[in-house]
């Protein structure tokens, strides 16, 4: 026997099997993410048990139907038992529970990385702070936090109460990230378990409240960041990020079929450096095929929520801590417009919400 989780009893002969098995919508297998807590062989019949897992009906039997399949054949095994218990009741599991005083949670994430997320997600917060909302910003790149030089705040260091951790306050946001804690070369190690903590504290152990929205940043992909993230906290929203360029756009499908597996809502697709505006000429120019991603929107049945320009004023804004909407750049403009989008379509799923 063996075991990759600290509680888990695995029998060895099943964990090739388990490990081609992920997680519906996600990337990483269900042993890496800690799912199944028993694994054994039983006379000839291979009993395998889940931990109790939040998620729909429809994705609790796709997972069924992956390790039958993977177990279809195995030497010595006649019969296949899956026992997946009920998950328990809200006090004892990590159940999705709403961030107190927050009224929306709106994560921002790309399948594929570089595309903006980080440059999306602070432009979008700070956009929807000049609504005259009451905005949060969360980086939960554990891997490599950019939040901290977007917003110019290297040196900060936030402080503690017994309770809670308290957000740094700047640029009318209130904000936090693993990188005002550690060295984010440090934070590139971290696996499991202490991913799975840290994001749970970040969610639920900040003094976010009053907060009208709290915008996350994600890191590339489908891991351990984001399934935590989905079962600690309900999802108002979610905006995908995509480049204009094919790869990027099946790592979008990626994304988006991350969050339908968790039914979370997906507010739309927004296309980051989809042209460009050269300061000579000022014509526009569509470099990586500009055109792609509003019918993948209406194939994938979710909103596109619009285009930003690739323009080096946005990359120099960002590395100095002077992000792109707080200038009078006309790139800024396709920024407060994405915020308006956003923020229409939060209200839309938020009752009782209201533009203020
Ligand atoms: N519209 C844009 N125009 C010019 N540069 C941009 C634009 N969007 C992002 N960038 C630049 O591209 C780089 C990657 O952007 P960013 O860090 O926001 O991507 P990301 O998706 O968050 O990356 P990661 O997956 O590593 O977290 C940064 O240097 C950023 O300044
Ligand atoms: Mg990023």
């Amino acid at each position: 026997m063996s075991s990759n989780h600290p509680e888990a009893v695995l029998d060895d002969r099943f964990l090739p099997a388990l490990k081609k098995v992920p997680y519906p919508g996600f990337d990483s297998d269900i042993v890496t993410m800690g799912l199944v807590e028993d694994a054994r062989l039983v006379g000839q019949k291979a009993v395998i048990k889940l931990r109790p897992l939040a998620a729909p009906p429809e994705v609790l039997e796709q997972l069924e139907n992956s390790i039958a399949a993977a177990f279809t054949g195995m030497p010595g095994v006649e019969e296949l038992e899956i026992i997946q218990p009920e998950p328990p009741k809200p006090q004892k599991a990590p159940v999705p529970h709403a961030i107190e005083g927050v009224a929306a949670v709106v994560p921002v994430a790309s399948g594929k990385g570089g595309v903006g997320k980080s440059t999306v997600a602070v432009n979008l917060a700070l956009g929807l702070a000049g609504l005259g909302l009451k905005v949060g910003l969360l980086d939960l790149d554990l891997y490599g936090p950019s939040i901290p030089l977007m917003l110019g705040l290297v040196d900060a260091q936030p402080e503690a109460t017994a309770e809670k951790l308290m957000p740094i306050t700047a640029h009318g946001l209130k904000t936090m990230s693993i990188g005002f804690m550690v060295d984010p070369g440090k934070a590139l190690i971290w696996r499991g378990p202490i991913i799975m903590k840290a994001v749970k504290q970040l969610l639920h152990d900040v003094a976010w409240a009053p907060l009208d929205v709290l915008i996350l940043d994600l890191p590339p992909g489908t891991g351990d960041v984001q399934i935590t993230m989905t079962q600690e906290v309900p999802i108002t929203g979610a905006v995908v990020v995509t480049t204009p360029q094919d790869v990027a756009l099946v790592d979008a499908i990626k994304a988006v079929d991350m969050f339908r597996a968790t039914n979370a809502p997906v507010l739309g697709i927004v296309e980051n450096m989809s042209y460009f505006i050269c300061d000579g000429c000022e014509k526009r120019h569509e470099i990586f095929g500009h055109g792609s991603v509003e019918p993948l929107a209406r194939r994938l049945g979710v909103d596109y929520l619009g285009e930003l320009p690739l323009d080096a004023k946005v990359r120099a804004s960002m590395d100095a801590g002077q992000p792109i909407v707080e200038q009078t750049a006309p790139s800024a403009q396709a920024y407060r417009e994405l915020a308006a989008r956003v923020w229409e379509r939060v209200n839309k799923l938020l009752p009782g919400a209201e533009v203020k």
